[in-house]
């Protein structure tokens, strides 16, 4: 379907759940997040058919998101059914990799094509600091079963944070030399826990760009395109850059979101929401519509440096 800025919108990103075995610090308060009621989360048939009606719309990409999506019961089932809705071409996944080693075949197998893993720190004692909890090799284990399990192109998403990891950024850079995995930096974005974090948190693409000034730039793909991909000379994977803050990419955004409590989300960084919630599958359509040709234009984060958005990421889908 086509927004009213002429964009096509064929991409929906569906939050399964909140809750995460992870309490990264940019991401959820330390004491973790009051449980949803049952009744306030979506249930799986219910998010199956949204996707079915989003597809109708010209929805052919799907990510499931959290929190953690693996901690969500029934995620395999629910993996199996959106992968056999006909018209659905890609069907992905952003995990923090914890729990792939127990998941990633079943995934695999169940339909799921690829995945992204999020993983801040290649240190194992920065990696606990920053997940208040997490193991680091738990997610470096996951990254090779998903690999071996045809999870590909695994992709492993860094949050850049200054002061925190931007000493890492050659070693994470380093990973794509002989692995053909996308090592991905993403800004540190103004808004849930991180907006209140000092301004020297916030480093930009070009961070990494003067760190590694060996990485050559690979043609842009444009249309729902929000990396900026580079390579090592001899490196086997690839590197992105992307960069919500410093050059938004809202003219080529393709996407809508969907929240663990049902509400449809056109941007990101917009308060607007949309009840999806017990609707039935008419109402459904019209919802979708609406919310597809009401999506903004463009979001104000390089202006404003702080977004609106009252949810935490957790709470929204990463
Ligand atoms: N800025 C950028 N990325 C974020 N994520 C969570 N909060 C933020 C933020 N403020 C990312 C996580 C993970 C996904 C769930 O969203 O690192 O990759
Ligand atoms: Fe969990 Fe991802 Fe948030 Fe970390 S960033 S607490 S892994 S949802």
């Amino acid at each position: 379907m086509i927004d009213k800025c002429g964009r096509k919108i064929n991409y929906l990103r569906i939050s399964v759940t909140d809750l995460c075995n992870l309490r990264c610090a940019y991401c959820m308060p330390a004491d973790g997040v009051r449980k949803r009621e049952h009744r306030d989360i979506l249930r799986l048939e219910e998010i199956v058919n949204i996707v079915k009606v989003g597809v109708q719309l010209g929805i052919d990409k799907v990510r499931i998101t959290g929190g953690e999506p693996l901690v969500r019961n029934g995620i395999v089932q629910l993996v199996e059914n959106l992968a056999q809705i006909k018209g659905l071409k890609d069907l992905s996944m952003t995990t923090n990799g914890i729990l792939l080693n127990k998941y990633a075949l079943e995934l695999k197998k169940a339909g799921l094509d690829r995945v992204n893993i999020s993983l801040d720190s290649l240190d194992r004692a920065k990696y606990k600091k920053m997940t208040r909890c997490g193991e680091l090799d738990d997610v470096l284990e996951g990254i090779r079963i998903a690999g071996e399990a045809g999870l590909s192109p695994v992709k492993v998403n860094v949050v850049l944070i200054g002061g925190y990891n931007d000493d890492e950024i050659e070693d994470f850079v380093n990973l794509t030399l002989k692995s053909d995995i996308e090592v991905r930096f993403i800004e540190l974005m103004p808004l849930g826990e991180a907006k209140s974090w000092p301004m020297g948190s916030f480093i930009s693409k070009e961070t990494v760009l003067n760190k590694v000034p060996g990485l050559i730039p690979l043609p842009f793909k444009g249309h729902g395109t929000v990396a900026r991909m580079y390579k090592l000379p001899n490196g086997k994977g690839k590197v992105g850059l992307i960069s919500p803050v410093s050059s938004h990419f809202c003219n080529y955004c393709n996407r809508i979101r969907i929240t663990p409590d049902g509400k449809l989300k056109p941007c990101l960084h917009s308060d607007q929401e949309i009840d999806l919630k017990n609707a039935h599958p008419d109402e459904i359509k019209r919802l979708l519509y609406e919310g597809i040709k009401s999506k903004p234009n463009k979001h104000q984060l390089d202006t404003q440096h702080v977004s609106i958005v009252k949810r935490n990421m957790n709470e929204i889908g990463g």
